[in-house]
């Protein structure tokens, strides 16, 4: 039978869902490769999810991605997962074999580095990092940032404890730090610092100065769309250098999707044309 024949059934669970771009994104990895893929977005709490996604499973899917607030529970209901899932204690992807097993991984800290790398030209070899935030989203790519290979990767947060236990349990990794964001400018100057908080969610942005910046340094925020409006504005006003992360949500998709089809989708391409049509 001719691959590209054959139906591909995939989701997104999360809550809330409607706003994901996940649907949209896989469609048009399907589109470039040449395969039918039925991806669908489900509305699931903590307590339907288990059962909402046995039952994708047993409808012959491939897989799932899983988004706030479920990437925990996603981890737990695996048999065996990732080193970057296990790291985390959180999945963004399941793969469902046949023999019944899932698998969970980790694609966002893969998907930060690809797009930091590949699309935005940053090199990691000797960079100092600060990373803000010390929540579910700092934790899902630390250890990826960590293996980039920079000197110093520095986590900044509010709630100092976070930022201490999360540099503790990547130690192991190479140079981390923890600290508050009072304390940020005092390992200044950056090569890159990322912004990995919630506050976009709120219209607000992190508190920033551009005498962080090393010649060339780069803000990154992980949030796309409205919610990163505020850390836009704040940069450009600041003259900082700013990547949105969009590019990081491409790639992240690329990543899962190779997990269920073993083909890889070009992430430049389906970035382009999702900036093209946010005009
Ligand atoms: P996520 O899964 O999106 O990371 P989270 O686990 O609730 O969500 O983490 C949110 C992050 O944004 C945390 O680092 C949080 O800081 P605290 O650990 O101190 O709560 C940070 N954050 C949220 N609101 C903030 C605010 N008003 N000021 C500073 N940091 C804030």
């Amino acid at each position: 039978m001719d691959p590209g024949s054959q139906l591909i059934r995939l989701a997104v669970f999360g809550k809330p869902i409607a706003q994901s771009l996940s649907p949209r994104i896989h469609g048009l990895f399907a589109q470039q490769l040449g395969l039918k893929v039925d991806y669908r977005a489900i509305e699931a709490g903590p307590k339907s999810f288990p059962r909402l996604v046995t039952e994708l499973a047993k409808s012959g899917a491939c897989g799932c991605n899983i988004t706030a607030p479920l990437k925990r529970d996603a981890w737990k209901l695996a048999a065996r997962c990732s080193a970057s899932s296990s790291r985390a204690e959180a999945a963004n992807t399941l793969v469902f074999f046949d023999t019944g097993e899932w698998y969970a991984d980790n694609t966002d800290g893969r998907g930060l580095v690809h797009d930091l790398e590949s699309l935005a030209g940053f090199s990691f070899s000797g960079a100092n990092i600060c990373l803000l935030g010390a929540g579910g989203a700092a934790a899902g790519v630390l250890a990826a940032l960590m293996q980039a290979g920079p000197a110093n990767i520095v986590i900044a947060n509010r709630t100092a404890s976070r930022a201490d236990e999360l540099a503790e349990r990547h130690a192991d990794l190479g140079p981390i730090s923890s600290c508050t964001p009072a304390q940020v400018a005092s390992w200044a100057p950056y090569e890159l610092v990322i912004n990995a908080t919630s506050l976009g969610h709120g219209g607000t942005a992190p508190e920033l100065s551009s005498s962080w910046f090393a010649t060339g340094g780069m803000c990154y925020d992980m949030n796309y769309g409205p919610a990163a409006n505020p850390l836009e504005q704040l940069c450009a006003q600041k003259g900082i250098s700013y990547c949105d992360g969009l590019g990081m949500l491409v790639a992240q998709a690329a990543l899962s999707f190779e997990l269920w089809t073993g083909q890889v989708p070009q992430v430049a391409d389906v970035l382009h044309q999702l900036r093209q049509a946010a005009g």
